[in-house]
């Protein structure tokens, strides 16, 4: 988290002597259930000490004053209900404020300085991080009165509606609910959830950055969604009932192959396969085996990068390296894919053997230097 003397410095030079309040919403890890959130299935996330936190102070006017400290200290302001702002990143609150009027929600004017320190673009959901500070910090000092799964789906629209990206709703999820110690089991149709700790003793969550984010990030994502879709509404012809993915089987989807395009067969299969592996994988957690948990999370890499086709050359490297390291449990690309890190669950003692052993071929192979994150699971939003 970055540190609160910076942006109450920064706020007092921008915006005067008065005090302001601060918020903090941290990005994400997500240990298996790739890409099910916005087919109704299961997620097994957790939030990280990596965040973005705000100082913000209401204005008593109908205008927003921000300024980004990552972004060079650069201003943006806009006014509430006028023209979406320029800056893409003023439009994350502008789209937060007017996801919060649709649901009768309110908020005034304000000034706020922000920055943070979750790593942009490695898929730990930076953009999520923002709507939970941005939802979180305006609930609070306009006094809505949003719950946790408000806001959460105040941020999902926000993407839908402002950024472009039809996401689902993991990531704000985990960072509004995001508990230290624990990773969040939860049902993306019901939104009913658990709390469960994660403390698995002798083993490391390795992050590995790959550097690259390829451009497709955002328009392949939509495009995967729709392709679950074209996929359920074959489906639904026969079952009316069935809105998402999640409740197809994999016999009811084998048996109408024929008549779904190949590709969207393909990304369906994933889909329903990748349930049953965070299934297996919870109830592998739960006897404290690991080593199931692993082979869970290598399969969901093969089948991300075969059958989803949302992996790349850099983060098959990477885990194709992590294969010839008996230390490690498992690993996959994580998140919505085309670039971003690789999550590994490695044995303690093994950890730096891999780490320097996967840095020195990567570097070799690509010529970009890796970047090894170290999280720490922690709380989700908060005042602070
Ligand atoms: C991105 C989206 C999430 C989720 C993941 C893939 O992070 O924001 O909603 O779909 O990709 O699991």
């Amino acid at each position: 988290m970055i540190n609160t003397q910076i942006l109450k410095e920064g706020f007092a030079k921008y915006f005067g002597s008065a005090e302001p309040l601060f918020f903090t919403a941290p990005g994400r890890i997500n240990i298996i259930g790739e890409h099910t959130d916005y087919n109704g299935g299961f997620v097994l996330p957790a939030s990280i000490d990596k965040a973005i936190t705000i100082a913000i102070r209401a204005n008593s006017s109908d205008t927003v004053n921000l300024v980004a400290i990552d972004k060079d200290y650069e201003k943006c302001s806009f006014n509430i209900g006028g023209e979406k702002p320029e800056r893409m990143w003023a439009c994350y609150f502008y789209g937060v404020i007017e996801e919060m009027k649709e649901l009768g929600g309110n908020p005034g004017g304000f000034d706020a300085i922000f920055g943070g320190d979750v790593p942009l673009g490695a898929g730990m959901s930076s953009s999520a991080a923002l709507e939970s500070c941005a939802g979180t910090a305006l609930n609070s000092i306009f006094k809505l009165g949003f719950s946790k799964e408000e806001l959460a789906k105040i941020g999902q629209m926000t993407e839908h509606h402002y950024i472009g990206v039809r996401c689902g709703i993991m990531d704000q999820f985990a960072s509004l609910f995001g508990q230290k110690g624990h990773v969040v089991r939860l049902d993306c149709r019901s939104l009913e959830y658990t709390i469960v700790p994660f403390n698995p003793k002798g083993i490391r969550v390795v992050l590995i950055d790959t550097m690259v984010k390829h451009k497709l990030a955002s328009s392949e994502y939509n495009v995967r969604r729709a392709q679950c879709e074209e996929g359920v509404a074959v489906i639904k012809k026969y079952r009316p009932e069935v809105e998402l993915l999640r409740d197809v089987t994999m016999e009811e989807l084998e048996s109408h192959k024929s008549e779904i395009n190949p590709v969207s067969y393909k990304r369906c299969a994933f889909v329903i396969n990748e349930n049953k592996r965070l299934m297996a994988a919870c109830d592998a957690m739960a006897k404290d085996d690991f080593v199931e948990v692993g082979k869970q999370i290598y399969a969901t890499h093969d089948g991300l990068s075969k059958q989803y086709g949302v992996s790349c050359d850099e983060l098959d490297f990477i885990v194709e390296v992590a294969h010839t390291h008996p230390g490690v449990l498992g690993a996959r690309m994580m998140g919505g894919g085309f670039g971003g890190c690789v999550i590994a669950l490695v044995k303690e003692n093994e950890a730096d053997t891999y780490i320097e052993d996967v840095k020195k071929k990567y570097t070799a192979k690509f010529n970009i230097d890796p970047r090894v994150i170290e999280v720490e699971i922690s709380d989700g939003a908060r005042q602070c």
